[in-house]
């Protein structure tokens, strides 16, 4: 399905979805790139993935400005495709007063918001290559509700319209994988039980929860060329968790 030999960056790719994201790239024989806060996970992440190239690690907080512009002069100078995968819950949320409220929904908006906006303005100009690919992973949060966390991931399907209308004259596309719970991932938290696992999957249609690698599919459909033209839109794969129009 893909295109061996692309360049592909993958934000929080040291772990979870991410992690098995740029498993999946490095296998087909792409030359990827792992960005995450944790410098130990993220070295550790990129000498454990195999691949017919070295995976390189760039430390990077893509909250913050200033970093994404240092970690811009670390990263490829052509880009076929990028992952906006880094993200969080945030925290839980508050009890207390509208300073609290405020707090929160800023770190919850600066974790799942600013990282796919910030590097992807960062690396706009490198996504020049026919054929690009710009893959961001959202949340059935966005089209459940779930409070900053929902609003967070529903702004990135409305940001993507936008990256869709830039990307377009380029012949590059920009999507949404908007995934349901998935197992085994920092996100998930400690693995689940088996009543919480059992809760999980009869709350889908197919009976199974998700591993990260069905979302990394997921990604690399997207990612393919016989996406080209599928772009601005989101793809769920919650196992009918939540069933789209
Ligand atoms: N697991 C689920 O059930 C689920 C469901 C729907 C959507 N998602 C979404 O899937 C994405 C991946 O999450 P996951 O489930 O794989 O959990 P995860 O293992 O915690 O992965 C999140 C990754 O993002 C990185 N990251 C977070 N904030 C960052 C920042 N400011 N700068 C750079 N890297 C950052 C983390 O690395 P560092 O901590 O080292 O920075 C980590 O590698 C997230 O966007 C999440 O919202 C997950």
């Amino acid at each position: 399905m893909g295109e061996a030999g692309r360049v592909v960056v993958v934000s929080g790719g040291g772990t979870g979805i991410g992690r098995a994201v740029a498993e999946r790239f490095a296998r087909q024989g792409d030359r990827v790139t792992v960005l995450g806060r944790r410098a130990e996970v993220l070295r550790a992440a990129a000498r454990e993935i195999k691949g017919a190239h070295t995976v390189r690690a760039v430390p990077v907080d893509l909250a913050v400005p200033e970093e994404v512009e240092r970690a811009r002069e670390e990263l490829p100078a052509e880009i076929d495709v990028l992952v906006n995968n880094a993200g969080g819950r945030g925290g839980p949320s508050p009890a207390g007063g509208l300073k609290e409220v405020a707090e929160h929904w800023r770190r919850v908006f600066d974790s799942n918001v600013m990282p796919a906006v910030l590097l992807t303005e960062a690396l706009l100009p490198r996504l020049a290559r026919p054929g690009g690919r710009v893959v961001t992973i959202g949340s059935v949060a966005a089209l459940r509700g779930n409070g900053a966390y929902g609003a967070a991931k529903a702004a990135l399907l409305a940001w993507n319209h936008t990256l869709a209308r830039q990307l377009g004259p380029r012949g590059a596309t920009a999507n949404v994988v908007v995934p349901g719970y998935v197992a085994g991932t920092g996100f998930s938290g400690a693995p689940a039980d088996e009543d919480e696992l059992a809760a999980r999957r009869s709350g889908t249609l197919v009976g199974e929860v998700a591993e990260p690698a069905d979302i990394a599919a997921a990604v690399a459909f997207l990612a393919s060329p016989e996406a080209r033209h599928i772009t601005g839109e989101f793809l769920n794969s919650n196992g009918g968790a939540v069933l789209g129009r």
